[in-house]
């Protein structure tokens, strides 16, 4: 097992390697009472209904997926926690993507103004960013994540073994985040990934994957846990990529996303911050390697649309769209005003 602080608003671990059934009883065993908060689909696979009655925790079984991050799920949370009566000493364990820790950890800090919480990730995109640093959250009307609170969890277990349970698609889309992680600080993930042949052989490396990953997010984190400035180079990929999610009606993968982005970012880097266009071209053949997307249907996904929902982004300041690119790789750099033209003819170099 490999153990990875952050430095938050409180100290806790990323436990990564470590089987979840004994950290949950541990968890049990400290406090009170304890809500687990976990999808349908985690329920049946990890037979958390029959585990209820065995170690006398409560359950809440959420709806699938990105459903789950909404109103109407926290307030049925907060009844149940208040018909639970649950109080300072009980806390809540979220198992599931990130959708439910980012759910489970809401609900833990606007519960009596924050009680304990814990993540149990079971993607891998959940693994290397969802569940580590904090932010918690919810969707409304207004859009993705702009209810939410900074609020750290007591601690992260990385039970590998659920990533078994992923389809190659889904891995894949975790995929995208680690090979964002290996440009912004970590080059040596990247010099792994182009070594493996398949998608195949990055699951037999998944403890390395993840825990330089976990590692690299632990930093950023520790040294700016509110994203002051420093945790920006985490969306490296993601501002472009979180308007083609949310265009889609999130009916592509985070990851799938955010893998166009990070190739969209790439190019533009090479005339904002001289980034070598061989190194957008290695960039492109790693997602390629992994089945991630690096294009987009121009008559799906609209120029207009795209910058649109950009400029309204949470991100932007003073309605100018920022992005992360790198000057080199392992070094990103921050493209605060790049030219209408230049985005234009960065997003005609990704559209077919
Ligand atoms: N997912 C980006 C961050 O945690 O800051």
């Amino acid at each position: 097992m490999n153990e990875i602080s952050v430095h938050a608003e409180i100290d806790y671990k990323v436990r990564v390697g470590q089987e979840w059934l004994p950290f949950l009883q541990s968890v049990r065993t400290d406090h009170t009472k304890v809500l687990v908060v976990a999808p349908e689909n985690v329920v049946q696979l990890a037979g958390l209904t029959e585990l209820s009655s065995r170690f006398n925790f409560d359950l809440f079984i959420a709806p699938d997926g990105e459903a789950q991050k909404n109103f109407t799920t926290v307030e049925q949370l907060w009844k149940k926690l208040g018909s639970l009566e649950f109080g300072r000493l009980d806390a809540i364990v979220g198992i599931g993507g990130g959708a439910t820790t980012d759910l489970a950890g809401f609900v833990a800090a606007t519960w009596l103004r924050g009680i304990a919480w814990y993540a149990i990730p079971t993607t891998l995109a959940g693994m290397v960013d969802a569940a580590v640093g904090g932010k918690t959250g919810i969707n409304t009307e207004a859009g993705k994540n702009l209810v939410g609170s900074f609020y750290s969890p007591r601690a992260v277990c990385e039970d590998l073994t659920w990533l078994d349970s992923l389809s190659d698609r889904d891995f894949a889309a975790g995929l995208a985040e680690v090979i964002k992680t290996g440009y912004i600080r970590d080059t040596s993930i990247l010099r792994t990934l182009h070594e493996f042949r398949d998608i195949k052989e990055a699951r037999r490396h998944s403890l390395e994957l993840v825990a330089k990953s976990v590692a690299v997010k632990a930093d950023v984190v520790s040294s700016d846990f509110k994203e002051g400035k420093l945790r920006e180079i985490l969306n490296f990929g993601h501002t472009l990529g979180h308007a083609i999610e949310k265009s889609a009606d999130f009916q592509l993968r985070h990851g799938e996303a955010v893998s166009i982005g990070l190739h969209f970012a790439a190019l533009l880097s090479e005339p904002a911050l001289d980034f070598p266009p061989s190194e957008t071209a290695k960039l492109k053949a790693l997602l390629d390697k992994f089945g991630l997307p690096t294009h987009i249907d121009h008559q799906r996904f609209p120029w207009d649309q795209l910058l649109g929902l950009m400029a309204g982004d949470k991100k932007s300041r003073d309605g100018r769209i920022r992005f992360i690119g790198l000057t080199s790789v392992g070094h990103p750099a921050w493209i605060e005003s790049a030219d209408s033209d230049l985005l234009q003819a960065t997003y005609e170099r990704i559209a077919e």
